[in-house]
């Protein structure tokens, strides 16, 4: 089925009528350009997120590989962020969402997955994030980020700040407090508000702008307010998804009805 490309901000933004539509296509995209990259360069390296969003999309990855179209051999991925601290065998960890949701149930080679280690001393968490920079340097950088927007427009944890557009556009990868309305969205996943970890570990502006393509996923009404802003408003640090304007012809934004709910039609 042909389904239109509208281009906003010089972004391409696709829009499908509910979330399965939009997990099928944003695999679609994920494996077009996991293969394009394989072919030219011998492998893959994407960048991946976790949250809600995109539970339909691996399930859609996981059932590819299942009916065998789809491999992970190759294919390096580096994960935007996780908490901090937690450790790996917690069920709030990142890590434990990727193993629960995709890693368990495809051939990606243990050695080739990065996460952000949330159990790093704090006094070695710099030296930690400049490590991971380091990995996706040496893997050529990455091919492919997958993004979610939180509901203030956050991407991966990079939350409104403050900054001018220039420092926020050169935020690396590093330790930050999350905001309010994170740690009150983050409380259905972690068990209750009172479990959510109020730190993380996350992948800086920078590096996530640096990759040669992005792929931003949005699902319900929840978001349409953030996508709006992102897409349409002006480019401020005060609402991170719309820094993405800034490299706007490598983004596409694909979204269900009711995340494009305050898009003009
Ligand atoms: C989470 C993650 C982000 C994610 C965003 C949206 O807390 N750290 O990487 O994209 O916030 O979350 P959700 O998909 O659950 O709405």
């Amino acid at each position: 089925m042909y389904t239109p490309v509208r281009i906003v901000s010089g972004m391409k933004v696709v829009v499908v009528p509910d979330s399965d539509a939009a997990s099928q296509f944003a695999a679609g995209l994920f494996v077009d350009v996991m293969n394009s990259a394989r072919q030219r360069a011998g492998r893959a390296v994407v960048g991946l997120a976790t949250g809600s969003t995109p539970r339909g999309f691996y399930a859609e990855l996981v059932a590819r590989h299942a009916e065998r179209s789809l491999s992970f051999r190759n294919v390096s991925t580096f994960n935007l962020d996780e908490y901090y601290p937690v450790s790996p065998f917690d069920d709030r960890s990142y890590r434990s969402y990727m193993q629960r949701h995709l890693w368990s149930k495809v051939d990606i080679e243990p050695n080739h997955a990065h996460v952000l280690d949330g159990t790093v001393p704090e006094a070695f968490v710099a030296a930690h994030a400049a490590e991971f920079e380091r990995w996706i340097e040496a893997d050529d950088e990455l091919d492919f980020q997958l993004l979610g927007v939180g509901r203030n427009g956050h991407i991966g944890f990079n939350e409104p700040t403050t900054l001018s557009v220039d420092e926020a556009l050169r935020l690396r990868t590093r330790l930050v407090d999350l905001h309010p309305v994170t740690r009150a969205d983050a409380a259905r996943e972690c068990g209750g508000f009172d479990r959510v970890i109020p730190r993380a570990l996350t992948m800086g502006v920078a590096t996530i702008l640096s990759a040669r393509s992005i792929l931003v996923l949005a699902l319900g009404s929840h978001k349409a307010e953030a996508v709006a802003a992102a897409l349409t408003g002006p480019i401020t640090a005060e609402l991170p998804a719309s820094l993405l304007q800034s490299v706007a012809e490598k983004v596409t934004w694909v979204l269900d009805e009711p995340a494009a709910g305050a898009l003009a039609r």
